[in-house]
């Protein structure tokens, strides 16, 4: 299934964000995940569980039952499975019988997230998940509210067009109208199993978008954008911003800002879109960070509305002509192929 091959489709080795933390709450809710039913609520001390979403017997949706304890207990013929999937009692029977079982999934809540593992739960390795900090989620930094977008397309379109920062001056030039941003050629870097991307400029004069950002900094400036794939789950970009050494000032830094990405499958061809942005400068601005939210949500909605009309036409693959790439794809492409990669090495195993 493009931009891979036929049959491939999801990354299940690998951390994402099942839901925000605020979703979870005493109820249950059903969330598809790599295009599974998956049920999410939390135990009465606080904590997340993921479950798969149907009951093993006849296959009605747990989270149309009701909790009992930490238990829940399906709404067809009552029979409750604890939060570890083990069954705890079959109504009609002494005794539940082994293989009346539910799957779970490992979680763990970070920051204001969920992550669930949607793999072998043997390889399920917290440290695998990527380092908040390197995202700006840590002390001095400040982060826009979470939110929760779906995006009507498969997720390795927003994948790529988070490596693809060439479209920003376009798609987003309402409100980042820089034209550095999308003509410095771009270099890539592979570390860590991810890949970063980078566009270096010097002395270039001082956009809308950065003077809005640092009110009082000189009109030339050097940056960098910067894009980093962490995993097939988590991507964050954003500009590292200082001003241009010369006679009036001395190469002050100004600041740094990641947009932080996570993409969780929902199913082939739809996603769902976890956001915050976070930035080491103006922390404690609440007029600033408020705006910079509802900016945020408007050209995050940018790429959701570009992305459902690019998928409405890959329905039907084969009448589509070959795509043609430009120079300014080929973080987009190396992208691909470290996801290819990583699907045909699963499929290996
Ligand atoms: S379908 Fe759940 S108990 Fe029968
Ligand atoms: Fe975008």
């Amino acid at each position: 299934m493009y931009p891979f091959k036929p049959g491939h489709v999801f990354v299940r080795d690998t951390w994402y964000v099942a839901a925000l933390s605020a979703e979870i709450d005493a109820g249950m809710i059903e969330r598809r995940i790599l295009d599974e039913p998956v049920l999410l609520y939390r135990t009465e001390a606080g904590d997340p569980v993921a479950m798969a979403g149907l009951c093993p017997h006849r296959r009605l949706p747990l989270a149309m039952g009701r909790r009992v304890g930490d238990a829940v207990q399906c709404a067809y013929h009552g029979i409750t499975f604890g939060p570890d999937g083990s069954c705890l009692r079959v109504p009609s029977q002494a005794s539940p019988g082994s293989r009346m079982r539910v799957r779970t999934y490992p979680v763990v809540e970070r920051w204001n997230w969920v992550w669930i593992w949607t793999g072998d739960p043997a390889a399920a390795d917290p440290a695998l998940i990527p380092d908040h900090g390197e995202m700006g989620l840590r002390d001095g930094w400040e982060a826009t509210p979470a939110e929760h977008y779906a995006v009507p397309a498969r997720y390795q379109l927003l994948i790529e067009n988070l490596q693809d920062l060439s479209h920003i001056s376009y798609l987003h030039g309402a409100y980042v109208e820089d034209a550095a941003w999308t003509e410095t050629p771009v270099q890539t870097m592979f570390e860590g199993g991810g890949m970063r991307s980078a566009r270096i400029s010097h002395d270039t004069p001082l956009s809308g978008f950065n003077a809005w950002c640092f009110p009082d900094a000189a009109p030339r400036v050097d940056q960098e954008l910067r894009s980093v794939f962490k995993s097939p789950g988590v991507t964050y970009s954003g500009p590292i911003v200082g001003e241009t050494p010369g006679e009036a000032c001395n190469g002050r830094y100004l600041g740094t800002m990641f947009a932080v990405h996570a993409i969780t499958p929902e199913t082939p061809r739809s996603t769902h879109y976890f956001s915050t942005t976070t930035r080491d400068f103006r922390t404690g601005d609440t007029a600033f960070s408020e705006e910079l939210h509802r900016m945020d949500i408007e050209v995050r909605m940018q790429d959701v509305v570009a992305l459902g009309a690019i998928e409405r036409h890959l329905s039907d693959e084969s009448r589509l002509a070959p795509e043609i790439s430009v120079a300014a794809d080929t973080p987009a492409l190396h992208v691909r192929r470290l996801v290819e990669k990583m699907i045909a090495a699963e499929q290996a195993a």
